[in-house]
């Protein structure tokens, strides 16, 4: 479902930071080769959460749903220089993929890709969390919400995609 119209979509892309090449590319094969690339993050909200990393400025960032690693690479764009990404899929599949653009973005020893249940690795991940972006099954929002806040203090900032969605 699209929120937003086309006309007001093309402009907050045309009024935002161009979109990196690599992040293009990605966008042009998830489309090419995966299923399902409506789940991909889209251009603007990229730049959205780009954006907001950069302000967080996090050491540890959690990511719930990687798909093919659209939004992993725009968060990492505010890690800080030794802070690590851990990203979470259940889908083996798209490992290798994401591998390959984690490497290509110049991120790819920051990021830690987690493959099974959300739910099951939480608990094992050993890091206190600054940032947390959900963007995995809708219907179970209310459990990754409770899952993470152990790994987060004051001050950590949770965002959840899509919240209206399939709820
Ligand atoms: C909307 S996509 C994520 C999009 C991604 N953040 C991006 O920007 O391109 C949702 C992903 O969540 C994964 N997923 C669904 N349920 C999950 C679960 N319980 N644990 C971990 N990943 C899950 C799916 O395999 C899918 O790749």
């Amino acid at each position: 479902m699209h929120f937003l119209s086309q006309v007001l979509e093309d402009y907050l892309v045309s009024h935002s930071q161009e979109e990196p090449k690599i992040l293009e590319e990605l966008t042009r094969e998830t489309h090419l080769k995966v299923i399902q690339p409506r789940m991909l993050t889209g251009q603007f909200q990229g730049r959205v959460l780009s954006l907001l990393s950069k302000i967080i400025n996090p050491r540890y960032i959690l990511e719930i749903g990687t798909y093919t690693g659209y939004s992993a690479i725009c968060l990492s764009e505010g890690l800080q220089s030794n802070g690590q990404l851990h990203t979470i899929d259940i889908n083996p599949e798209l490992f290798d993929m994401q591998r390959a653009y984690f490497d290509k973005s110049g991120f790819g020893e920051q990021i830690h890709q987690h493959v099974g249940d959300a739910l099951d690795i939480i608990p094992s991940l050993d890091h206190t969390f600054d940032l947390v972006f959900i963007d995995a099954e809708k219907k179970k929002y209310d459990n990754y919400l409770e899952a993470v806040l152990p790994k987060t203090k004051s001050g950590s900032v949770i965002l959840s995609d899509n919240v209206l969605q399939s709820r």
